[in-house]
This record gives structure tokens, sequence and C-alpha cells, in this order.
């Protein structure tokens, strides 16, 4: 049985480190682990142009650990009215890595996103002559689409076309929660690529909902059925190189979660790449875990891959239920906090 394993640095291609007291509260548990981050735009206000990017990337490295390597990768929130010139700007000048779709109302903060499909159309095509890559939340929000079929809608409405639509244009679709989700990615790779959560690799919805409401579960693309959770453990553990690790760690202050009105989001960033591990272990594929974690996203985007590694063990710890965050938001809950986790960064 292997009990320690190096890899080389992992990357999370999908991150929510949020500002203010939360980014100092929760930036330090990615910075550990990780050797970079693709960071999502959707603050209040959101990250919409470059100077947004430029002032967002100094809060960051300010919340950085003393002497961390970490490097945070930024994203532009894409709008009804985003601009090409400002997007083509940002990336030339190496401030924006991608540009990330939220439909307007598909998930938290996403109330300035996209409305109407066709306005920003003039900003794919520029994205697809410049070579910047297209990340989206990728769910259909008509309320006519329940809330399970969103993704599969999703990619049968509109990213099944914008494929042919943009033959050169890089897509990545952001934590896949189905099994329609790993097959389109599969069938469309090396054009599309997908991020996978921890949660959507360990969950089911009857764990979600079966035994007690379980808010800290509740997440946008929402839990799906064992089916999925099958299908998106054979395609992360595949070693397939559409497939790569986002967390998509999202923290809330508690109150928030704990509501009539719950916010999605799971705060994983304390336990991702243990919990990455398990999934692996069980799977008997612990020899792919270095391929999603750290090379698969590096060459979706067309980056070097980390020079340095991290050690896990088997060594089973505790991590608190929350962590504190100074100000109003008090306490964020972390997800498997309290539970016994069998895998331990020891060097990285
Ligand atoms: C994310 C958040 O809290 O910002 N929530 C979530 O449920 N995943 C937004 C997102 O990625 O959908
Ligand atoms: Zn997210």
């Amino acid at each position: 049985m292997t009990t320690r394993i190096t890899i080389r640095k992992p990357d999370d291609w999908h991150l929510h480190v949020r500002d203010g007291a939360m980014l100092k509260a929760v930036m330090p548990f990615t910075a550990r682990q990780f050797g970079r981050a693709i960071l999502m735009p959707n603050l209040v206000p959101p990250v919409v142009t470059t100077k947004d990017a430029i002032a967002y990337r100094e809060r960051v490295m300010a919340a950085l650990p003393a002497g961390s390597t970490f490097k945070p990768l930024m994203t532009c929130y894409l709008t009804d009215e985003t601009d090409p010139d400002d997007v083509e700007h940002g990336f030339k000048e190496g401030v924006f890595t991608a540009v990330k779709l939220y439909p307007a109302h598909a998930t938290t903060y996403s109330a300035a996103g996209v409305t109407d499909h066709r306005k920003i159309m003039p900003v794919l095509e520029r994205m697809e002559k410049i070579g910047m890559p297209f990340l989206m939340h990728g769910e259909d929000v008509d309320p006519e689409v329940d809330i399970f079929d969103r993704e599969a809608m999703f990619i049968e409405r509109y990213l099944s076309k914008w494929t042919r639509q943009f033959p050169a244009l890089r897509f990545t679709l952001e934590h896949l929660s189905s099994k329609e989700g790993a097959d389109f990615v599969r069938s469309t790779a090396p054009q599309v690529g997908g991020t996978i959560t921890p949660y959507h690799l360990v969950l089911t919805r009857t764990d979600w909902l079966g035994w007690g409401l379980k808010p800290y579960m509740y997440c946008m693309p929402v839990i799906k059925t064992a089916k999925d959770r099958a299908a998106l453990r054979k395609a992360a553990t595949s070693g397939e190189a559409c497939y790569f690790l986002g967390t998509d760690s999202a923290p809330h202050p508690v109150a928030k979660k704990l509501s009539v009105n719950g916010i999605p989001g799971v705060f994983n960033a304390p336990v991702a790449i243990e919990t990455y591990a398990k999934v692996f272990e069980e799977e008997g594929a612990l020899d792919k875990l270095e391929d999603f974690a750290s090379v698969n996203g590096p060459r979706h985007y067309r980056l070097s891959v980390n020079e340095t590694t991290i050690t896990l063990e088997k060594s089973p710890w505790t991590p608190p239920q929350e962590i504190k965050v100074e100000g109003p938001d008090e306490k964020a809950l972390i997800y498997r906090g309290g539970e016994t986790i069998e895998w331990k960064v020891v060097s990285s």
C-alpha cells in the first residue's frame, strides 16, 4: 500500500479567495499547497476591467504569507458591456489569464453576468484571435430548465454551437458536475477542457439532502447522482489531458450559508489536495494524481509545469469545523471540517 507520494506542485484552475478580511483568512490555505491559481472575478463589485484586475492582484499579493512563491492568475468577469479592446490589452499586458462567463443569476455574485449571449460574440471573436482562454460557468438558468439539467442544457443550447463557431478558441467548462459534462469535454478535447472539484468527486445529492440538509454541501452546479459522480471519478483519474484540478473553493460567512436563503459555495481549500488524493487512492489511480493536479492544467493554458514538488503522507488529522475571519464575516465553515482526513501534506 502506498503511504507516501511526491508530485510536482499542483495548481488550482478555479478558486475564489474573495476580498478584505476573508481574503486574508483564506489565502494561506491555497498558498500552502498550490503553485498558482486562477482567481475568480465574482467580487462585489466584480473584476471587469484590466484596471480592476491590477488592483485586485495587489490585494491578493498583500494577503500572501511572507516568502510565499504562489502566483495568482487573474480573470475578467464578462458582462454584456465588456470591451474587447480592454480584454486584449489586459491579456497582452499579462494581467488577465482568461475571461470568465457567468450567466446572470446562475450562482453566487453573478448578477452582473451575461444576460444575452449575442452581446458577447465580439469578445469571443477577439479572444479566439489572440489565443485567450474562455472559462465558463456552464449552466442554462432558463427557469424552464430543471436545476439538475442545467449543465447538459447549457452544452446543448450554447457550448456545442460555440465550439463550431469559434474553432480556435480554447474553452474550459468549469466545475464539471454531470456525466454529460464529462462526456462532452472528452469528445471536444483538446479544444475544451474541464475542471473537477474535490466535492463533486466525493458527494452525491443523497449525501447533501438525504439525511438532513447539509448547507456546506450546497454549491453551483449542484451535486448530482451517483452515476454522475462515477463518470467524474473515472474522468479525473483517467489521466486524460482534458481533465484538470479546480477546487472551486468558495468561502462564505457562516451567516450566509445558514440562512433561509442559503448561498452556494463550498470552502474546501484547507483539505483540497488531501481530498483529491483520497479519491485517487480509492480508484487505484494515485499514479494519475500528478497528471490531473499538476500537468494537464498548465498544458491546457500553455504554461510551464511547476518545478518544485509537494509530498503527501497517509497520516490522519482533523481540520477545525470553521476558520475565524476578522470583522463582519466572523467565521467560515470548512468542507470536511471536524472529519478525519486521511492524507496530509508533509512538505511543499
Ligand atoms: C461560487 C461562489 O461562491 O463564488 N459558488 C459555488 O457554489 N460554486 C460561484 C461558482 O463558482 O459558481
Ligand atoms: Zn466557482
